[in-house]
Parts: C-alpha cells; structure tokens; sequence
C-alpha cells in the first residue's frame, strides 16, 4: 500500500494504550529490515531520517528505496523527517513525498520555536503533510547540570498545551528524562511519568513522541566491546519504562541507537569471525537479520503494535 500519514496510525494508538515505533533509516539493509520485521509483526512502522541521513543517502535514493519496501508490503507505514532543522529542510521532504516532518525549534527561544513551527505547519498541511514539533530539551550526556536548570530543561505541560493551540501541530515531542545516543543516565535510569501525564490531561488527543528512546541493548553493546570496540557502560532506557510510557500515552517511540549498535556489533563480530570473508552481503545480510530481530522484539513486547495494521 502506499505510504500514509501518521494520522490514522496515532488515533488507533491513543485509543489502543499501545506506541508506533519510529526506526531511523540511512540505507537499504535498514529500511528492508524495519519493514520486514512491521510486515510480519502486522504493526503500522514509521521510517523516519534526519537531516544528515538524507545527505548521507541522498534523497532520491531514499525515496525510491522506501517506495520500494512499501510496493512489497501490506501494513500501514509513514516516511518522517526527523528533527528537521529548518523550513527549507521540512519544505523539500514535503515537496519529495515525505508524508510527515519534524520541526525542531527547541533549541530556539519559546516565541521563536511558536513562529518557526507554525510556518513549517502552514505549508505541510496545505500538501497533506503532518507536522511533528519539540518543546524541552532532551539532556546531553555531557550536560553538567544543577537541579534547578534539569527541572528547567523538562517540558511544561501548561506551555505544551499553549505550544499545540497556537502552532496547529499535529504531534509534540516532550522532554522527559531520555537522551539521544548510548549514553543515557547519569546514575539509575529514571522517566518524569509525571511531567507525561500531566501533558496528557492538557493534551489528551495529541499523540506525544518520545525521542531517544533506545533501550542500548546490553547484547550488541557487549558484541561491539568483544570484538575491537569501545563503547563501555554504555546504558540506555530500560524496556519495562519504555512499555510503561507506551501504556501512560506515549504514541511514537524513537530508536536509532539501538539500530546502530546491531549492525555494528554483528559486523565486528563478523569480521573477528570470518577474516577471510569479503562479500558485504555475508556481513551485512547478518546485520540485516539482526536488527528485524530487534524491531520485531520492540514491536511485540514493548510497543505492542503487533497486530494493529
Ligand atoms: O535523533 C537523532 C537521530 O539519532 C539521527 O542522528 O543526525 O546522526 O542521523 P543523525
Ligand atoms: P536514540 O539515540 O535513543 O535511538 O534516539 C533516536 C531518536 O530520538 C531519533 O530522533
Ligand atoms: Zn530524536
């Protein structure tokens, strides 16, 4: 089928107490396992890529390569930018067939990001395109902060609701304690489910997005390390907070990490392995398996979107 906007995928989620999986895209093995994984899953999928990623790919290439899996696949699946950093970016998604873009403007003053995202709305859904925003900082892991400035950095549930009023976006990414990339907390893993719920009383028919939301599964951590990487105590968001997060109303789960760190340990292992083997397709036909194994995991016993295609 072809690819659809966010829109009806997110109503069922809201109504259904479960998340839709957001996996990042950068190439044909990712894209095919992401879709493999939805398809047998039955579970609707959001391939998304960031700015970098296209750059990378090269948009034609990603998009006919997405068209592609989608011509051979039966559940519902949307293409997103993800954290698209200007209206040029959002616009040129739009205009190459995207059926949904993020506006990052968190990093901008409060008016600022209000008046960015609501230009990047205007033109999205007059081209049938839904618009996903941010408000709140997602911390860094270098970030040295103090109490005071972490409470700041966590979004506000009365300014969210004012952010969606007067920007007409269609989904809001909050800031509730996870972080890009493998390294994830400071001490123990902890998610402001309060901050999220008091978000879903303001806002209870906006889906809400949670970016880094990787687990960093410990597996392909220990792959990477065993065979010449170094990546240590590397930590990610716990599976069962993840799920809880899904059940509390979070619709949209974002995993890039986890994706990374599968490919990267299977081909170093593969490497350590095989030393004679020089055939990308032995390695990355490896790879490819595992990171449906890992999609396939999250759909069914994190997101619970299994069978809602
Ligand atoms: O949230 C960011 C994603 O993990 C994409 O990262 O800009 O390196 O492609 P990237
Ligand atoms: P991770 O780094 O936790 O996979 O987060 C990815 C993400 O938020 C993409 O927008
Ligand atoms: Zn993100």
């Amino acid at each position: 089928m072809p690819l659809v906007t966010t829109e009806e995928m997110f109503k069922k989620a809201m109504e259904g107490h479960y998340a839709i999986g957001a996996f990042n895209i950068n190439n044909m093995e990712f894209i095919q396992a992401i879709t493999d994984a939805a398809e047998e899953c039955k579970s609707p999928v959001i391939l998304q890529c960031s700015s970098s990623a296209i750059k990378y790919a090269r948009m034609g290439y990603l998009i006919n390569m997405v068209n592609a899996a989608v011509a051979e696949t039966t559940v519902p699946i949307a293409l997103h930018l993800d954290h698209g950093p200007d209206f040029e970016t959002c616009k040129a998604c739009v205009d190459a067939g995207f059926t949904s873009v993020m506006f990052d403007g968190s990093k901008y003053d409060y008016e600022e990001n209000v008046r960015l995202t609501k230009e990047v709305v205007e033109y999205a859904h007059a081209h049938g395109v839904v618009v996903e925003a941010e408000l709140g900082k997602l911390a860094g892991v270098e970030d040295d902060v103090n109490v005071a400035d972490d409470d700041a950095r966590y979004t506000d549930p009365d300014q969210a609701y004012d952010f969606v009023q007067r920007t007409g976006v269609d989904s809001l990414a909050i800031a509730i304690g996870t972080s890009h990339g493998a390294y994830k907390f400071k001490g123990e893993p902890r998610l402001r489910f309060d901050i999220l719920e008091k978000v879903k009383e303001k806002l209870p028919n906006t889906p809400i997005v949670l970016h880094g939301a990787s687990t960093v599964i410990q597996e392909y951590v220990k792959m990477c390390n065993e065979n010449g990487g170094d990546i240590p105590g590397a930590q990610g968001c716990p599976d069962e907070m993840l799920h809880e997060a899904c059940l509390r109303g979070v619709s949209k789960v974002n995993v890039d990490t986890d994706l990374r760190l599968a490919m990267t340990g299977v081909v170093r292992k593969s490497f350590a392995e095989n030393p004679s083997v020089f055939d990308p397709r032995k390695y990355l036909g490896e790879a490819r398996e595992e990171i449906k194994k890992a999609v396939v995991h999250k759909i069914n016993d994190v997101f619970c979107s299994n069978g809602k295609a």
